[in-house]
């Protein structure tokens, strides 16, 4: 036995000295490279330049951009992509007197040649491995297309849909939004970085750009610390904890000073308190802009405030090009920061094999085979199916499991294409997508007559389609109509004062419905939008947000009952935007509403109700779950210890089927106010018809910790509610626990 111990302790000393060697390996490396450079090679690595004019045909901006290269001014590019384009830089790059490779980054948001449901939409399937699935796939297909390091995932909360890119996130709460974010990073890095199946990931926008003011792209944001230690900054310190290799800055301000001169974030809380050993890329031009916020005076005194606040790659604003070098030669910046800088990326260079074999992710072979692999397509059906959410299903209309022999597709998304993919596809072939038609083609055509007429534009005012609309629906058993947006009404510089579905689709809609034929509508959207009518008078309503590739066939699958909805909501749907910013872990206020008859002098609105049109975690399905028999192991607990929550669900309808359970909590009493309640745990658990489960959660003090108003994450002792759900707003069981 002795034996056995000290050969094992020989092999383990071994190892350890082996990959210590191998760590010291990458940093030797860097440092004794960094020995070598000039200053004006270091300001080299820091410039990110956008490839889309040095692709394609010569130009003077692609022959200036490869003279740059080739003297070592640029460290990385985006938008370049394949292994071609990759190949030809990075020749370039290697012509430069140290040969640095250059580092290809793309906006990988959701797919690089397989494009699968929009962030917001997989947010909704509550499906950690799914979203780390298809992230990895992504990062395999861009890996194979010479691509290093992608621009996703986008971890910031967000609770105004005006704001176009909450179709980027994963909706409105921190504890949900912070277990994607790790999912995420590590379906992109996979098992390590360097393999060829792995991309580096980016955290971004850091910080809290999901604040902005009014909704509105590039605007200011203003929070308490106590808002963003506690709502905006979690999600990225989950990405840090999962190893992600690097983040972007944001375009906004907080609390007046822009991100990417911003000292606390980027070095006292990212570099200093989270040891942060990546780097940091500015968001576009984000550090020229610093002149417009009126922060800086000119481009150096930007590259200055950028560098000194811990801004280390400069993407497309050439501020570091032009001044950085300048800036240190005179003393305002210190050359240590640039090397901290440097060695941050140059450490990445090597960790991702570039150093070793700069084409190493430019391989015409893997391009074509991992680019066409139709496994891929297999998830995408899957992520789509599970990311709808079913919203109404009046008298069991859906699914469409008796044979119906007319079905009217009417709408102007039921031929739709390109709209399924949504506004961030950097390389998909919009004839892959499978549109709504032929998803029902594929799945009913058969034994079922499709009849379609569009009906109207999403956009416009015309009806000239309502008469043809009207027809075939009277013609029809069953109506399915397809509304909602375009791919460019949601995304980057898509904010919305008015998030009403648009043109005359409401109007058709109820053109439609005057038939009396029963109606199921398929809302197809990047953001939650508003459509009073449909929720009041149709019978049926998906929301297929945009679902990529395989948008059809998921739908079809949902519509005919070969999978049952499962998607539960990530972000609130308000009843108008007055209501914005609207949240389910809401305050409840000095003045709450007890009698919704009586609302005089309470916290409400005299024209709205305070509740949302669609809560946070709701979602329906084609059969019922019941909640039973909840016990805890305690009704108090101390500092140590924790309570053990159990209870028995049942399918008690007639279709197997998942269900998402929540655990909320609420403080009662605290020195912070809290909201009325938080998520803090959730199982999706799926179910054969009649088939019960015991399912189990545990609240420990770490469940009811808060930051208080010196920031400090604590758990006070007093009395709290711990709630569990089927939506935020559908609560089976509350029962009161005390934290001694
Ligand atoms: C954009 C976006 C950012 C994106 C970057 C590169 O402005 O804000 O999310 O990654 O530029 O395309």
């Amino acid at each position: 036995m002795i034996r056995r111990i000290s050969i094992l302790l020989v092999v383990c000393i071994g190892l350890y000295a082996k990959t210590s060697a191998q760590k010291k390996t990458i940093s030797q490396r860097v440092d004794s490279l960094l020995r070598l450079m000039t200053l004006e090679e270091k300001v080299g690595q820091l410039n990110q330049y956008s490839g889309r004019q040095v692709t394609g045909p010569v130009s003077q901006v692609k022959t200036n951009l490869l003279n740059d290269i080739k003297n070592g001014w640029v460290g990385s590019m985006l938008n370049v992509k394949g292994v071609k384009d990759t190949r030809e830089i990075q020749e370039a790059a290697l012509q430069s007197r140290l040969k640095i490779p250059l580092l290809f980054s793309l906006d990988v948001i959701h797919g690089y040649k397989t494009v699968f449901p929009i962030p917001l939409a997989e947010a909704a399937s509550w499906d950690l491995e799914a979203m780390q699935q298809t992230a990895h796939i992504a990062a395999k297909e861009a890996a194979a297309a010479g691509i290093h390091w992608t621009f996703a995932p986008m971890v910031d909360v967000a609770r105004d849909p005006r704001w176009g890119r909450v179709m980027e996130g994963a909706g409105e709460d921190t504890y949900l939004g912070s277990l994607i974010a790790a999912a995420r990073v590590k379906g992109f890095q996979g098992k390590q970085l360097g393999n060829t199946d792995a991309i580096m990931a980016c955290a971004k926008h850091f910080a809290a750009y999901g604040a902005s003011m009014a909704g509105r792209d590039y605007n200011a944001v203003d929070l308490s610390d106590q808002a963003l230690w506690e709502t905006y900054l979690p999600p990225f310190k989950s990405a840090v904890d999962a190893g992600v290799a690097t983040f972007m800055n944001s375009f906004n301000t907080l609390n007046g000073i822009p991100a990417t001169g911003n000292a606390y974030l980027q070095r006292d809380i990212l570099k200093g308190k989270w040891n942060y050993q990546g780097f940091v890329v500015s968001d576009w031009g984000s550090i020229g802009e610093m002149i417009p916020w009126g922060y800086a005076k000119d481009d150096a005194d930007a590259a200055q405030k950028a560098m000194q606040a811990g801004s280390d790659m400069d993407m497309e604003s050439r501020a570091y090009k032009g001044h950085l070098v300048k800036l240190v030669k005179e003393g305002k910046v210190a050359e240590a920061l640039v090397d901290d800088a440097v060695r941050r990326i140059l450490y990445k260079k090597f960790e991702m094999g570039l150093f070793d074999n700069p084409f190493k992710f430019s391989d015409y072979k893997r391009e074509a085979k991992v680019l066409n692999d139709p496994k891929h397509k297999t998830v995408a059906r899957e992520a789509g199916r599970k990311s709808i959410v079913l919203l109404k299903n009046e008298a069991e209309l859906l699914p469409f499991t008796k044979s119906k022999s007319k079905i009217a597709l009417i709408g102007p998304l039921v031929k739709a294409k390109r709209d399924l993919n949504g506004s961030w596809t950097v390389n998909a072939d919009t004839n892959q997508i499978v549109s709504l038609y032929e998803g029902m083609k594929n799945k009913f055509g058969k034994k079922t007559e499709l009849l379609y007429a569009q009906g109207a534009e999403v956009e416009g005012e015309s009806r000239a389609g309502f008469d043809e609309a009207v027809k075939i629906a009277n013609q029809s058993d069953v109506v399915v109509m397809a509304l909602g947006e375009t791919w460019d009404m949601s995304g980057e510089a898509k904010s919305k004062t008015n998030i009403h579905i648009t043109g005359q689709q409401e109007a058709l809609f109820k053109a439609v419905k005057a038939t009396g034929k029963p109606v199921v509508v398929v809302l197809m959207a990047g953001r939650p939008l508003i459509f009073n009518e449909i929720v009041a008078k149709a019978d049926a309503i998906l929301y297929a947000w945009w679902l990529g590739d395989e948008a059809g066939n998921a739908i079809a699958d949902v519509l005919s009952g070969d999978y049952n909805p499962s998607g539960k909501l990530p972000i609130t749907f308000p009843r108008s935007e007055g209501q914005i910013p609207l949240s389910y872990n809401y305050y409840n206020t000095g003045r709450p509403i007890k009698d919704p008859e009586n609302i005089i002098y309470k916290s409400a609105y005299i024209d709205s109700p305070n509740s949302p049109m669609y809560a946070f975690g709701y979602g329906l399905s084609y059969t019922s779950f019941n909640y039973s028999d909840i016990t805890l192991s305690a009704d108090k607990l101390n500092a140590s210890d924790s309570v053990a929550v159990s209870f028995k669900l049942t399918n008690s309808g007639k279709y197997a089927g998942e269900e998402v359970v929540q655990l909320y909590i609420k403080d009662e009493v605290a020195s912070v106010v809290r909201p009325m309640k938080e998520l803090k745990d959730f199982k999706k658990v799926f179910l054969k018809a009649g088939e019960s489960k015991t399912l189990n959660f545990t609240v420990s003090k770490e469940k009811l910790s808060f930051y208080n108003s010196k920031l400090e994450w604590v758990a006070e002792p007093g009395d709290f509610e711990i709630m569990i759900g089927t939506a935020s707003d559908n609560i089976k069981f509350s029962k009161k626990i005390t934290l001694q």
